[in-house]
């Protein structure tokens, strides 16, 4: 069959031919994977993105044979005939090429990394030869995965009326919260640009043009600590659409996930997805972004707790437990008290409890004695009661508690296998509060940024008890990863006004940073609202993998750097000079 990839150097490529291509001359070209030598005859396994074909090569062929080096590129004629033991690991195991001619197009010098085995690799070498690295089957299946979604999306937002519309990258600092990379200016001495954090504020004035429907997939650069799941310079879906409310967002980007799902996986997602709102999922899972693929939560206890007579109890503000199904051995009790102490508890309290004599056990259980034992399993309902149980316990700070027991209750799900990874698990987290207290800079700072809505009902709060207003403002998480976040905004300057100035940010201030957009206000803006998914995130979860570095072709370390390219890296005098500055010793 003739092949879609026949080029004037090959006939087909190495993933292709099958049984029904016996007797056909075909020319092939990959990298040479593996080199045996078999007495007369040698076998190279040749191998390109589509699949590895196996070539014989009989004793003519012997000289051009023991020239071919592992990982070579060359090229090869011959017939496709059937193989006396088909191979069925290999999608054309079935078949092999009988070459009658063979050519080395590239030699290759010995890797410095084994295709093969990984075990022993470190993330350094592999960023270091990158394009070695991204020859390995699981990393082309990654970068494949990201193609086919990305044109899902792109379909999907076509079909439903988006334009695509780029935006600059040189521009003027972006509200997103993180720091800024600066680009100096050689025409205007002394003078940045700022690369985007995200396009947020032109989006906003496509609205203001009419683009009703905007989409864009872009890189935003943040320079920000870095985990597995953030990159100096990211990709997300930027979508911003006018004459909306919460439920439009909701509707279409329910659409995309299931476009994409089906396209990607070929699974059919069931919409709608469930919601929460902040204030739910901090009580329930103390988290913002919530893995609900199992079902334990946190359950408050403050109201019996306080009855006890044990000071830390009745001293707190909150007293809430993780309620874990079964046993905890000691040393993994002794681990989830290190976890709720990183955020910030002062200890974990563990009480076991036993079905049979409805007991809580462990020297913990005494605090609750005769009734209020039995008032503390009644007030936990059915989380206890079926088989035996472990509580962890944690009283303190709202905030503090909330967190240290998410934090716990993630480390039980993943010591104890609660969770179903077969699983995908899509929430909605609704109804963020506008607005947290910054210490660092001792004033309010947006929780998603400055030009998110109120809520209706709570704009009052602005000026009287802004800590309590709520935002339009949304994310989608899935199995416990933000893969999204946006907000209806505000389109009118008189709210954006007291915004800023619950913000601490002065006219001047608003004025300088913001101006175009507050001016773009004055000229008929539409009400509007809009998304951002995390590209990477979103892609890093469908392939499977922990770290986003490992969809990225040639991402960044830890510390922001490019081990293949040596980036960031000094410039010449000459360049500094010509920017107009001066290095600090
Ligand atoms: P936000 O800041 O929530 O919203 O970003 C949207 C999504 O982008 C992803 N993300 C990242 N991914 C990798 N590395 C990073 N450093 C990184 N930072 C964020 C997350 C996140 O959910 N302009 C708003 C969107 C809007 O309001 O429409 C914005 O950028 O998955």
């Amino acid at each position: 069959m003739a092949s879609e990839h026949r080029t004037h150097l090959r006939t087909h490529t190495c993933g292709e031919l099958r049984k029904g291509d016996e007797g056909s001359r075909v020319t092939l070209c990959g990298w040479a994977m593996t080199v045996r030598y078999h007495g007369n005859v040698t076998f190279v396994d040749c191998r390109d993105r589509y699949g590895t074909t196996q070539l014989v090569l009989s004793e003519d062929l012997k000289t051009q044979a023991s020239a071919i080096r592992k990982e070579s590129v060359i090229r090869a004629t011959g017939t496709v005939r059937t193989k006396p033991q088909p191979n069925k690991r290999l999608a054309t195991g079935e078949i092999e090429v009988a070459a009658s001619d063979i050519t080395v197009l590239a030699t290759a010098d010995p890797l410095p990394l084994d295709l093969e085995d990984y075990s022993n690799m470190t993330e350094d070498t592999r960023l270091k030869y990158r394009y070695l690295d991204l020859r390995r089957k699981r990393m082309q299946e990654n970068l494949l995965m990201r193609h086919r979604i990305t044109k899902a999306v792109r379909d999907y937002f076509d079909a439903q009326g988006f334009v695509d519309i780029e935006t600059p990258f040189l521009g003027k600092s972006t509200p997103e919260g993180a720091r800024d990379y600066l680009v100096p200016s050689r025409v205007t001495r002394g003078s940045f640009y700022a690369l985007p954090q995200s396009p947020q504020i032109f989006k906003q004035l496509l609205q203001v043009a009419g683009f009703d429907r905007y989409m864009q997939i872009v890189k935003c650069f943040r320079d920000e600590d870095l985990r597995a799941d953030r990159q100096p310079e990211f990709t997300q879906i930027d979508v911003e659409m006018s004459f909306v409310d919460e439920e439009d967002i909701y509707a279409v980007m329910e659409g995309l996930m299931r476009h994409v799902w089906k396209q990607a996986k070929g699974v059919s997602l069931t919409l709608p997805f469930p919601r929460l709102t902040f204030a739910e999922a901090m009580a329930r899972y103390g988290s913002d972004k919530p893995d609900v693929r199992f079902g334990v939560g946190i359950r408050d206890i403050t109201a019996v707790a306080k009855r006890t007579d044990f000071a830390i109890f009745r001293g707190a503000e909150t007293v809430r437990c993780v309620v874990a199904p079964g046993k905890i051995p000691r040393k993994q009790q002794e681990e989830l008290e290190r976890t709720a102490k990183v955020y910030g508890a002062k200890g974990l309290l563990v009480m076991g409890y036993d079905p049979t004599k409805r007991e809580f056990l462990g020297s913990a259980a005494k605090r609750f004695s005769g009734a209020l034992a039995t008032e503390l399993a009644k007030s936990l309902g059915k989380d206890i009661g079926a088989g035996e149980a472990t509580l962890l316990v944690v009283a303190g700070e709202e905030r503090v508690v909330a967190a240290a027991l998410g934090a716990v209750r993630l480390a039980v799900g993943k010591a104890l296998g609660l969770i179903d990874t077969s699983k995908d698990a899509f929430l909605w987290v609704t109804d963020f509060p506008l607005l947290e207290w910054s210490e660092q800079d001792g004033r309010y700072v947006a929780m998603h940024h400055p030009f998110t809505r109120p809520k209706d009902e709570d704009i009052p709060l602005l000026e009287k008890a802004p800590e309590k207003a709520r935002a339009k403002a949304y994310d989608l998480t899935l199995n416990g990863v933000e893969i999204a976040g946006g907000s209806i905004r505000i389109s009118e300057r008189e709210l954006q006004q007291k915004m800023f100035a619950a913000l601490k940010i002065s006219p001047e201030e608003a004025q300088r940073k913001f101006g175009f957009l507050m001016d773009a206000f004055r000229y008929g803006a539409p009400p509007h609202g809009g998304i951002a998914f995390g590209l990477d995130r979103l892609v890093s979860l469908v392939c499977g993998e922990e770290s986003i570095r490992e969809v990225i072709a040639f991402p960044k370390t830890k510390n922001a750097e490019d081990l293949m390219m040596d980036s960031p890296s000094g410039v010449s005098d000459a360049q500094l000079d010509e920017l107009g500055i001066a290095l600090k010793k």
